[in-house]
């Protein structure tokens, strides 16, 4: 407080003892329309009214009016007194130039102004970018003098200059924002030249796949279920391809094991409906890593798709048939993190592993009736099989019958047929051995019925 007062008793001192005034800082836009007000504040009129008001421009005259009228200096410019009653006699400038504007009041200054005017350039107003790219956000001014700048992100945080990948240069006027990334950098940056000076804003598009995968990006699938691998990306290509700086795109692959598998050149084509690869029986030699690839003339967008296919088997892990009681084994193709597990529900029971050994999960003790597998992420149910166990082979006998004899031979079949017929004979466990074939034989129809519902979980991705 006492130093204030000091600051405005000096200020004060000043005004008498040096015969101009302080010029006031104004900050516009180039397109801004701008008062300078005369006397300073706006707040009072020139009274009595005067002989003579002047406005100089860098010291050459540009308006004046004197009782007998109003004279420009060049009539062609659209600046006037705000008032054509001769009692305001501020300025309007549509357009301000920068420099110094004095109003001279009877042949004595009343007020100076020095205009500073800033642009953005328009080729930087609003930008297409792929994520990794740097870009340049800046304001143009040609004063001398550095006003604080102050910057914001589209989050809305203010940009100290101390972030990694934001840096400040240029005395504030330049932001350079390094490895653009979608989540931090995708949206309207702001500008405020300070005090109270215009605000400007700067599109920044960051392209970047949609769901940001990464290398754990995982899509699940069942045994011989239907599944799409697609990359979409988080702009609509159709949409804003014709949008002056929008990225030339050239071509799409999907790869695998570093084999192209699609390769599709679509700049001219391509829309909302990005490329996939539709795998319409799913096996466990398709699951693994795919490549997705979108090469721009100025850079390439990677990313990955990890195919993880679930299957479930009584014999998977080369059990023994004569085993009384066989496992239900539930099998994922790849090992997953921590957070997943595989569960074995039964009627009312379930029972989860997280550690997998050899990415199996068996239920020892199968019973009769359905069972279900199902993998879980981070508690999330990403996918699941059902299995049904019989115990009764004459009940099942006539379903499966066909299904089974197709694959084998007609000696076999015979054999088959005669043991059939002389079951009653057989010790107890040779039926309910029979039974669990059945019953496998059904799970393979079951699953292709079954995988027809899972088309929605397979494009559940997961982030790690
Ligand atoms: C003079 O005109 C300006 C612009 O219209 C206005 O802001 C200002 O208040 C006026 N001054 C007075 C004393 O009315
Ligand atoms: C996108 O393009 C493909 C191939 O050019 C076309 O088959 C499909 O109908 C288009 N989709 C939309 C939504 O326009
Ligand atoms: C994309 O992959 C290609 C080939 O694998 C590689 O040359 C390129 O550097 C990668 N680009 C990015 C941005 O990761
Ligand atoms: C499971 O269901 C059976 C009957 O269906 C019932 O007797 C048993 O109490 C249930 N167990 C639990 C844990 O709910
Ligand atoms: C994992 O598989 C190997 C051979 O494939 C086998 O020797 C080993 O016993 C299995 N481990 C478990 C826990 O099943
Ligand atoms: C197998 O089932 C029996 C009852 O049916 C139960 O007592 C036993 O604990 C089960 N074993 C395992 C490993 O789940
Ligand atoms: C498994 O069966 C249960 C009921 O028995 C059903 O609610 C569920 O949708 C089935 N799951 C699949 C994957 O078909």
């Amino acid at each position: 407080m006492a130093w204030n007062g000091k600051l405005v008793s000096f200020l004060l001192h000043m005004e008498v003892m040096l015969p101009f005034t302080m010029a006031s800082k104004i900050n516009v836009a180039a397109d801004q329309e701008v008062v300078l007000c005369c006397p300073a504040g706006c707040k009072e009129t020139i009274s009595p009214t005067p002989n003579e008001v002047v406005w100089n421009y860098n010291g050459n005259r540009i308006i004046r009016y004197m009782r007998t009228g109003v004279y420009k200096g060049d009539t062609t410019e659209k600046y006037k007194f705000v008032a054509s009653d001769h009692k305001n006699f501020s300025l309007w400038l549509p357009n301000g130039k920068e420099g110094q504007y004095t109003c001279i009041v009877n042949g004595k200054e009343q007020c100076i102004y020095d205009l500073r005017v800033w642009t953005v350039p328009k080729e930087i107003r609003n930008r297409y970018l792929l994520r990794g790219e740097t870009v340049l956000l800046e304001v143009i001014s040609s004063g001398n003098e550095y006003p604080r700048i102050e910057w914001f992100s589209p989050r809305n945080a203010k940009v100290t200059g101390n972030e990694p990948r934001w840096e400040l240069c240029n005395s504030e006027r330049r932001l350079q924002i390094k490895n653009l990334e979608v989540q931090e950098d995708d949206g309207t940056w702001k500008c405020h030249i300070l005090p109270d000076g215009p605000w400007f804003s700067f599109g920044v598009k960051v392209i970047d796949f949609l769901n940001v995968l990464g290398d754990n990006g995982m899509t699940f699938a069942t045994i011989d279920s239907r599944v799409v691998l697609s990359c979409p990306l988080n702009i609509d290509l159709s949409k804003e391809k014709n949008v002056g700086n929008f990225p030339e795109l050239q071509s799409w692959e999907l790869m695998k094991d570093n084999k192209v598998i699609v390769n599709e050149n679509l700049p001219s084509n391509a829309n909302s409906t990005y490329p996939a690869k539709e795998i319409t029986n799913v096996r466990l030699e398709d699951a693994g890593k795919y490549q997705c690839r979108f090469i721009f003339a100025k850079g390439n967008l990677n990313t990955s798709i990890h195919l993880i296919v679930m299957s479930v088997s009584g014999s998977s892990l080369g059990l023994h048939a004569d085993k009384e009681n066989m496992p239900l084994c539930c099998h994922i193709s790849a090992s997953l993190p921590a957070t997943a597990e595989l569960c074995w529900a039964h009627t009312n029971e379930t029972r989860c592993q997280s550690h997998l050994p050899n990415n199996t999960f068996c239920e020892e003790n199968a019973t009769t009736g359905t069972w279900t597998c199902s993998l879980k992420v981070e508690n999330n149910m990403k996918i699941s099989i059902n299995y049904t166990v019989a115990e009764e082979p004459t009940v099942k006998m006539t379903f499966p019958l066909v299904e089974i004899l197709s694959g084998v031979g007609a000696l076999l079949l015979l054999l088959i047929l005669a043991g059939l017929c002389g079951c009653d004979l057989k010790p107890i466990r040779r039926k309910r051995q029979r039974a669990r074939r059945m019953a496998q034989a059904k799970q393979h129809l079951l699953e292709k019925k079954t995988c027809q519902c899972e088309r929605e979980l397979t494009n559940d991705y997961y982030h790690a």
